[in-house]
Formats: structure tokens, sequence, C-alpha cells
């Protein structure tokens, strides 16, 4: 697919979230005033990273990982080189909970269709979950359930899994937001995310 064909089909996508009267946040999000978050970078982008639900900040500007989380994943980022806008990032969940409390199991499943048409237009050869939801959602919807485990055992690894279009790299990573308070959180993204860089350059 051409990169313009891949924006045409995200956007589809993005009009029929804008439209999903079905889901069990979407009064909060029309009467809140907010947006629902797509994504936001490269159409061609190598590689994916899927966070778990906008925040507040996301759901007021329509921007995935625009506040604090954010600002974080953005620094890492800079530390491996990789400028933000060419990757791409996305959430399983595209409407803020209320409160900003764990998506609900029903609240993934309704969402995550459109996550899994993403991929498939994006077709990205790594994909890098951030925190346990989109880690979980990902290995159980890509045959690795024999895999999982707890975030604290997997992160920084690499499992290999087969979509329609090819192969693709799953590496599971911590939430930026669990290391704004725990500076070994923060010491395992960033090794984390050498690990990744190192993948995606033997990749090129
Ligand atoms: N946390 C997430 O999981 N996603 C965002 O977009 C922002 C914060």
């Amino acid at each position: 697919m051409k990169k313009d064909e891949k924006t045409e089909a995200l956007r589809a996508i993005r009009d029929e979230v804008m439209e999903l009267k079905d889901s069990p946040l979407y009064t909060y999000r029309t009467e809140s005033n907010y947006f629902p978050v797509l994504g936001e970078g490269n159409h061609d982008a190598d590689i994916v990273f899927i966070g778990e639900a906008p925040g507040e900040n996301e759901a007021k500007t329509g921007r995935p990982f625009c506040g604090r989380a954010g600002q974080i994943l953005s620094e890492l980022l800079e530390t491996i080189d990789i400028k933000r806008e060419d990757v791409y990032i996305t959430n399983i969940v595209k409407d803020r909970p209320p409160k900003n409390r764990d998506p609900e199991p029903v609240e993934i499943a309704l969402y995550a269709p459109f996550l899994d048409r993403q991929i498939n237009v994006i077709q990205p050869k790594v994909i890098a979950t951030l925190g346990r939801f989109s880690m979980e959602y990902i290995m159980k919807n890509y045959g690795l359930s024999p895999l999982l485990a707890p975030i604290s055992a997997l992160h920084g690894k690499a499992f290999l899994a087969e979509l329609p279009y090819g192969k693709v790299h799953l590496v599971p990573l911590y939430h930026p937001a669990a290391s704004i308070y725990n500076r070994a959180t923060r010491e395992d993204l960033e090794k984390d995310f050498i690990k990744l860089k190192k993948l995606i350059d033997s990749l090129q």
C-alpha cells in the first residue's frame, strides 16, 4: 500500500471511531468536549508504539502521549536518536476512561479491532507495547499467550509473530508513566530503548 493510501485508510478508521456511539466512553467524550485519540506519526513507520488509553491532555488535544508520560517517551526516543515524527504512536483504547482508571475488558474488546486495523495498514516491522494492557492484548492476539508473564519478566525482550502482512517483532516495555516516580523503572526503560534501537538497526 502506498503512503497516501495508508493515510486514507487511517482516516477511515478515525471516522469510524469518531462515530462509535456503542462505546461506553462515547457519552463521556462528548459531554467533556474531548476528542478520541487515534494516533500520530509516520504512516509508513517501521515501529509502532502502543500505550493504554488517552489521559486528559490527550483527550483535550486529540494527540497521543502529549502530557508528562509523553514527555518521557520523547526523551527516551531522543536517547536513541529516533525522531518522534518517524515512528507511529497510538493506544489500544482510543477514548479517555474517566479519572484515568484502567481500561475495562469490554472497552479493550471494543477498541482493539481498530488498533489491529491500524497495524495492518501501517505494517510495522516492530511493535513496542507500553505497559501491561497493550502487552497482554498484543501477545494474546498474536498467538503468544503461552509466553505471557508479568511485565517485570518480559520487558525489553523481543518476540517474533506472524501477521497477515509478514513478520513482526514485538517488544514489551514498561509504560513511561510508571517511571515518573521510580528511578529503577526509568533506568530499565533506558536500557530497553537501547535494545529496541539495536533491533531496529538490525532490520534495516
Ligand atoms: N498514557 C497512555 O497510555 N496513552 C497516552 O496517550 C497518554 C498517556
